[in-house]
């Protein structure tokens, strides 16, 4: 029999050895929701009386139609163009509510094309977020109508480094070229309904108060230097310029956040707040007067205020603010869906200050780091991220109790575009190691690497036929 190789694996599987069925090999088969499943719960039964796929919700139906069709590849040719198919008992259901995968298309813009190929990559894996990072000092990619300028200017880039950014860097070799593009919100539409018609949500971030140098470029009046015209930042590292906490500025930006919600329907809005250096603020005077009106110790406690202020606008539609778990120490609202990215650790600190939490810790989920020897792979970032190791990832810090733990509602992988140039690049860095991100988001049985190895070899084709690239198997 050939293997059937699903990935992710199902929670169950029971094989009927030596027992084949005949179905159509288009996938048609009898389908169900059913009241006595949970909501993302499915069940396929293959025997004798047919295929049969079941669910307790259209999205849990879809993820049987998935595994089915991937079970369809084990098939035989059988006669009057009807295949012979492995019967099979499958009962399944995420372990997890939020799977998901974060793409960088400010350091590097995506072409859309490419974006609805990625969507259908999650699809294949049953994985149903995608938190798209829209904004970065790099580069803005989301048109919005009240400002213009946040496209026109903000969304190019003169010139990109060239070569991997050491710390503290200041000069650097360019490539003269330029680099940039944005999506309408046509472009955006099209790329929320596509996601939606694959059970995927499509989370937006707009990363505020750092990492905002593209629009002080476009507007130097949101910078804490209005006087100084900066570029659209033309290499990586974390920019010292940061929006100013004036009220001007607080309005842009809930301007920017309504436009943004309007394209969006998704339950949860990323605001960022990684990364967000507070040395402009202790020397402005203008933040100095805010720090010292709000009764505030530190330039960076500003920070809190501001994502308070702009956050707002989300409440006021029924949307939850989501954030880099920086946002923890910056008095953030209760409800506030934490993303662990600096460690494990950081999530467990969420946790127990109460937070949701997603768990995307850079050592264990961070697919811009190597993934074999830097000596003969291409340029990234650094740090070293191998398949294995991928699968090896437990979700949950083993030290929360049942409690704790069931604040963890899920876990994503991150692909920063910084050393990603183009879709051939994220391509390879994004898989296979998301193929084993997503057995673990899944909840799949732990298995041996070398059975999961089995079932990944042909499962590569199908990634193929989606027409993404892939690192081959060492
Ligand atoms: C991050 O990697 N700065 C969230």
């Amino acid at each position: 029999m050939p293997d059937i190789a699903i990935v992710p694996a199902p929670r169950e599987l029971t094989v009927d050895e030596g027992q084949w069925v005949s179905a159509d090999p288009a996938g048609e088969a009898i389908r169900d929701v059913v009241e006595n499943l949970g909501e993302t719960e499915y069940r396929i039964d293959v025997t004798a009386d047919g295929a049969r796929l079941s669910a307790g919700s259209e999205d849990a139906l879809r993820h049987a139609e998935s595994t089915y069709a991937q079970l369809l590849d084990a098939a035989e040719p059988a006669e009057d163009g009807m295949v012979a198919v492995p019967a099979v008992r499958i009962a399944d259901a995420p372990r997890f509510a939020w799977r998901g995968m974060m793409l960088d298309v400010a350091r590097h813009f995506m072409p859309k094309e490419f974006v609805l190929k990625v969507l259908d990559v999650l699809a294949l894996h049953r994985l149903n977020t995608l938190h798209f990072h829209l904004t970065d000092d790099q580069g803005w990619r989301v048109e919005i109508a009240a400002y213009p300028r946040l496209t026109e200017i903000g969304a190019w880039r003169d010139e990109t480094m060239v070569g991997k950014m050491s710390r503290g860097q200041k000069d650097f070799e360019y490539d003269g070229q330029r680099h940039g593009g944005f999506y309408t919100k046509d472009d955006l539409r099209e790329i929320v309904a596509y996601a939606a018609e694959r059970g995927i949500t499509v989370v937006p971030e707009i990363d505020l108060p750092g990492h905002m140098q593209a629009a002080i470029a476009a507007y130097p009046e949101l910078g804490n230097n209005p006087d100084t015209q900066l570029t659209v930042r033309q290499y990586w590292g974390i920019s010292d310029d940061v929006l100013n906490v004036n009220d001007a500025t607080v309005e842009f930006v809930r301007t920017v956040l309504r436009e943004v919600l309007d394209i969006f329907p998704s339950p949860y809005i990323h605001l960022g707040g990684d990364e967000c250096p507070s040395v402009q603020w202790a020397v402005s005077e203008e933040a100095q007067k805010r720090q010292a009106e709000l009764g505030l110790t530190e330039p960076g406690q500003l920070q809190g205020w501001f994502t308070e202020q702009v956050a707002s606008v989300l409440a006021e539609e029924g949307r939850r603010l989501v954030g880099w778990d920086e946002m923890v120490e910056t008095d953030c609202p209760k409800d506030a869906v934490i993303m662990a990215w600096r460690s494990a650790q950081r999530g467990e600190i969420a946790v127990k200050a109460g937070h949701q939490t997603v768990m995307a810790p850079c050592e264990s989920v961070y697919f811009d780091y190597y993934q074999g020897d830097p000596a003969t792979e291409p340029l990234a970032i650094g740090n070293f991220i191998p398949l294995e190791k991928v699968y090896d990832f437990e979700v949950i810090p083993a030290s929360l109790t049942e409690e704790e733990a069931a604040l963890i509602v899920g876990t994503q992988c991150q692909i920063w575009t910084e050393y990603m140039p183009d879709e051939q690049q994220v391509g390879y860095m994004l898989l296979p190691r998301l193929s084993a991100f997503a057995e673990r988001a899944w909840g799949s049985p732990r298995m041996s690497y070398d059975e999961f190895l089995t079932r990944l070899r042909p499962h590569l084709a199908r990634i193929e036929r989606i027409g993404v690239n892939y690192r081959p198997l060492d």
